[in-house]
């Protein structure tokens, strides 16, 4: 099973994963949580180009296939083998963010983005899509008082990553059986355990 998990900047997908990840653990699953972009040693070079600071000048076609790039890497080295292998793959961040930021972020061709995207992947979907959904004020916020990595993706304009979260809000929409959304408004306490909980039921339904 492939399960991603998708959401503005600050919606908590970094900080859950490893305790969901422990939890499936203890519940006897075998589970392999990953990260875009990286999760290669080239998807992780890829990833300085892209998150530099330094690259402000790069265009957003460029950003679009270095992402591709990263990803084609990451499906066919990691991804693939291990769901061939029956093992549950968690990971934080996958196609839809493409879709989200450099698509509707952006304001780029969404049908020219989505045939990148088929390409990158192969046409590998997840089973199930969990969106952390957030004010992305509130997401941003929370960044920069616990001083979070800050990097070029974090450097746009507040209208930016609104149109992000429209995105992500419509391919809900558009996709309703392969998402769940799960408001990360709410204690970090609470988002964990409504988390765990509609992942096991998921991962049940599933085997
Ligand atoms: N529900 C919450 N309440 C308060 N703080 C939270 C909550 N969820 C996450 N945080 C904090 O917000 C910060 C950002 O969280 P995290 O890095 O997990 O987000 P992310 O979705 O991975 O962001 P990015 O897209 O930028 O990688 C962290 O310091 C985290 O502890
Ligand atoms: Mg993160």
């Amino acid at each position: 099973m492939f399960i991603t998990l998708e959401g503005p900047e600050g919606s908590g997908k970094t900080s859950h994963i490893p305790y969901l990840v422990e939890y499936l653990r203890e519940k006897g699953y075998v589970v392999f949580p990953t990260r875009e972009p990286g999760g290669t040693s080239i998807g992780e070079q890829i990833r300085e180009v892209i998150h530099d600071l330094k690259n402000l000048e790069m265009h957003p076609r460029t950003e679009t296939l270095l992402y591709q790039a990263a990803r084609a890497q990451i499906v066919e080295q990691v991804i693939k083998p291990r769901l061939a292998d029956g093992v549950i793959v968690i990971s934080d961040r996958y196609y839809d963010s493409t879709i989200a930021y450099q698509g509707y972020g952006h304001q780029q061709n969404l049908d020219e983005v989505r045939a990148l995207v088929n390409y990158a992947t192969g046409g590998l979907t997840p089973d199930l899509t969990i969106l952390l959904d957030l004010d992305v004020e509130v997401g941003l916020k929370r960044k920069k008082k616990n001083d979070e990595e800050w990097n070029r993706m974090d450097a746009h304009e507040v209208e930016f990553y609104k149109r992000v979260r429209v995105g992500y809000l419509e391919m809900v929409k558009a996709e309703a059986q392969r998402w769940i959304v799960v408001n990360s408004d709410q204690k970090w306490e609470s988002v964990q355990e409504e988390l765990k909980k509609v992942l096991l039921a998921r991962i049940k339904d599933e085997s």
